[in-house]
């Protein structure tokens, strides 16, 4: 878990059954916090660490999350750069075949960029990626809180030691952006890795 917060998320995917969990902060009394509240969950690990320089292995991991931690970053003035490093870290210690999965409140035009090319155009190619907007249930009308959750899913491809690769045309086609309306609220598949006509207007 990427940025773990002190959201319940990830004490009630261990509910859930999925218990080996390793969860990261940057905040050291977040992580202290979320120790003792989660004791009893033996196989959950809470360790202070920068999601742009993570201290595991290589292909550790067959799920990497990101709950609202990339709409964190995007409020600091490196974003760019920061994101870019995190998207690099969550590929390397995901497993060939490994899911990345990220939480936003934002769309998915502003998402997917930053998931598809570095900042140096180096492409993630990322395979299967699935976008879906979900109602916000905290939402009420009028109020300042987002109508709708955007999830994204990518997968790693499960060709072992393969890297972000050098993009022969870093300009290439913008991915026609997977925006579903609340009405349709289901999902739709992209066909190829996302794409930005110039990652330097990412921003
Ligand atoms: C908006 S909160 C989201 C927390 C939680 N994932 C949730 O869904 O409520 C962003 C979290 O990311 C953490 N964070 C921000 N930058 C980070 C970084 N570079 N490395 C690790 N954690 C970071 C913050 O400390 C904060 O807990």
């Amino acid at each position: 878990m990427l940025g773990c917060g002190s959201a319940m998320f990830s004490s009630e995917m261990y509910d859930d059954g999925y218990e080996h969990i390793a969860n990261v902060d940057l905040s050291s009394v977040v992580i202290q916090d979320e120790r003792e509240k989660n004791a009893g969950r033996e196989n959950m690990t809470y360790e202070v660490m920068d999601v742009q320089e993570l201290r595991y292995e290589d292909e550790t991991f067959d799920v990497a999350i990101d709950k609202s931690t990339m709409d964190c970053i995007f409020c600091c003035s490196n974003s760019v750069t920061m994101i870019s490093n995190m998207m690099h870290e969550a590929w390397r210690v995901l497993k060939p075949g490994g899911l990345f999965m990220t939480f936003s409140l934002h769309d998915a035009e502003k998402v997917l960029p930053y998931m598809g090319v570095d900042e140096n155009g180096l492409d993630f190619n990322w395979v299967s990626v699935k976008c879906m907007k979900i109602p916000n249930p905290g939402w009420t009308k009028g109020s300042d809180k987002s109508k709708t959750h955007l999830i994204v899913s990518a997968v790693k491809p499960a060709t072992p030691g393969i890297g972000p690769t050098n993009s022969s045309n870093t300009m290439v086609e913008q991915q026609q952006p997977i925006v579903l309306s609340e009405e349709e609220g289901g999902e739709e598949e992209t066909t190829a890795p996302p794409r930005v006509t110039q990652q330097k207007s990412v921003k």
